[in-house]
């Protein structure tokens, strides 16, 4: 049997249009337009097509959105003032600079220099921190845009048996610590696998739900997972191009041998993608209510 097919691109589209109506009500009610800035340095591909379509949405849900592109060898305290410029600016309400930086930038350094109050991207320790002991918080877009996913396809997450693949900061970790806290969505009993991991596959063939975010195309195989299995494809690898010179995509699971096994999974394009786009939109707009005090 074939798996159902969780589609990122209808279950963001439906957060939008909630987010679309939250924005022009606190508009109405408070005066107040969420005020987004996405931060680009240096001309990496990858990074101006995420940025491009962060801006996009931000547009058309009606955000205050600025684009600030930064040459590849601005200077380390240059970055950091011009971050110090937009925390004391109030017509911005999340700050994103989007990674990776250039070798010569401290990432740390400039991640740490964002106000927690405006970090939209989740990536602060003091954000870090309140995820990790459950309190409220900006949560980082990519495991927060899977949560939503499986909340909102019904999948149980409950005293399953979740499988991560991947380590990263800004994925395998926080997602496997989400997963395991007591809430909506979590529940879970949580492996982490990473390049030391004596056996992958023993793991992932135990899982319930398989979530990969290694990094590498199609490194989960139709052998590695069980029937019934739901599987969330964080993966974006860039495997050519079309002869008009679009980007060929493909995840870092088989899709194609895995959606015969599979109860459920993502596509990819179409799905974790847009969930993590929509996910910093939602947190801009957490971030200009509590700015104006409305929660
Ligand atoms: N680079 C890859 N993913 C992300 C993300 O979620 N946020 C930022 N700022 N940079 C990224």
């Amino acid at each position: 049997m074939s798996a159902k097919i969780i589609s990122g691109t209808e279950i963001a589209k439906q957060i939008r249009e909630e987010l679309k109506a939250e924005v022009a009500e606190i508009k109405e009610k408070h005066g107040v337009v969420p005020g987004l800035v996405t931060i680009l340095v240096g001309e990496n591909p990858a990074s101006i097509s995420y940025v491009t379509a962060k801006q996009r949405t931000a547009h058309d849900l009606g955000f205050h959105s600025i684009q600030d592109n930064q040459p590849d060898d601005i200077k380390e305290d240059e970055l950091l003032s011009l971050i110090e410029k937009y925390n004391n600016d109030d017509s911005i309400h999340g700050i994103l600079v989007q990674l990776p930086l250039p070798k010569h930038i401290d990432e740390s350094k400039v991640l740490y220099a964002i106000s927690p109050d405006k970090d939209v991207d989740g990536f602060h320790p003091v954000n870090v921190g309140k995820m990790v002991i459950g309190e409220k918080c900006f949560l980082p877009c990519t495991p927060h845009g899977i949560l939503e996913m499986l909340v909102r396809s019904g999948v149980e997450t409950s005293g399953a048996e979740v499988v991560v693949v991947g380590r990263s900061n800004i994925v395998g970790k926080p997602i496997a610590n989400l997963m395991l806290q007591k809430r909506e969505g979590g529940n879970a009993t949580v492996t982490v696998c990473h390049t030391r991991t004596r056996d992958t596959a023993f793991h992932t063939r135990r899982a319930d739900i398989l979530i990969v975010a290694a990094g590498r195309p199609k490194v989960i195989t139709a052998d590695m997972v069980k029937e019934g299995v739901v599987v969330i494809d964080v993966g974006v690898n860039r495997i050519g191009k079309t002869p008009e010179g679009k980007a060929i995509l493909c995840g870092d699971v088989d899709f194609e041998a895995i959606k015969e096994k599979a109860a459920a999974i993502t596509p990819v394009p179409g799905g974790v993608g847009p969930m993590t786009i929509t996910m910093l939109m939602k947190n801009t707009v957490q971030a200009a209510k509590q700015f104006a005090g409305i929660e």
